[in-house]
């Protein structure tokens, strides 16, 4: 691991342990996705471990994974009435906290916990934040039937380039049986209005751009602090 890597770990550390904070007693938590939210997960379990009742809704089958081994209570989307809050990484935050998620491909799940959710709190080391959404590609979760139409239509979109993700030289597959296409917009100027017209897409499940959804966002610096940025 080189010492670039390094820091942007430590500040990934940062975040995910410093977010423990905004857990309370009794809460159902929604529990992200990602190499930050392992971090929260760690912390979370020494909580757990010293008597703190929570419950979370995990957001992949990995955080599921990895919640059970670290002993904290899971239940099912569908058997709590609201999540009281949900604690998850993303890809790309801009100053107004819209985001993009789904790098690690569980966005489909991870944004019907945030929409179930009455709080997102997004952790994320510093290099998340950014003036513009868009460098990073944007992940769009399509079916695998038919999906270069569906990928002709949002190229419509001002899309430069549009890659379908690979794992292991196959087609990268989602929890629920979905391709991603990592689409290369470069710059999004209207985020609200882009993540309208890709939905409306026949063959798009979800898109990455997760819009008002967040209301704070727990940055890592290198130096062991946070900023918090609020909406
Ligand atoms: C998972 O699908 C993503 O939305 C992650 O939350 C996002 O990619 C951030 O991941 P890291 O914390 O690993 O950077």
């Amino acid at each position: 691991m080189n010492s670039e890597m390094n820091a942007q770990e430590k500040m990934k550390q940062t975040a995910g342990e410093y977010a423990v904070k905004f857990i309370q007693p009794g809460m159902i938590i929604g529990i992200g996705t990602g190499s930050t939210v392992y971090y929260f997960i760690k912390a979370l379990s020494k909580k757990v471990a010293a008597g703190f009742e929570v419950k979370g809704v995990p957001t992949s089958r990995k955080t599921e994974e990895l919640a059970r081994q670290n002993g904290i209570a899971l239940i099912d989307l569908n058997d709590v009435p609201l999540i009281d809050l949900a604690i998850d990484g993303a890809d790309e935050v801009d100053s107004n906290l819209q985001l993009i998620k789904g790098g690690g491909g569980s966005l489909l799940q991870e944004k019907m916990i945030a929409a179930a959710s009455k709080q997102l709190i997004i952790i994320a080391d510093a290099g998340k934040a950014v003036d513009r959404l868009g460098k990073f590609p944007l992940p769009i979760e399509v079916i695998p039937y038919g999906w270069k139409q569906t990928a002709k239509h949002i190229q419509q979109l001002n899309c430069n380039e549009i890659v379908l993700r690979q794992k292991e030289g196959n087609p990268f597959i989602s929890d629920h049986g979905h391709y991603i296409l990592d689409c290369h917009f470069d710059k999004i100027d209207n985020a609200a209005l882009l993540s309208q017209q890709l939905n409306a897409i026949p063959g798009v499940v979800e898109n990455g751009l997760f819009i008002n959804m967040a209301s704070i966002a727990v940055f890592g610096n290198e130096d062991g602090t946070v900023r918090l940025a609020e909406k």
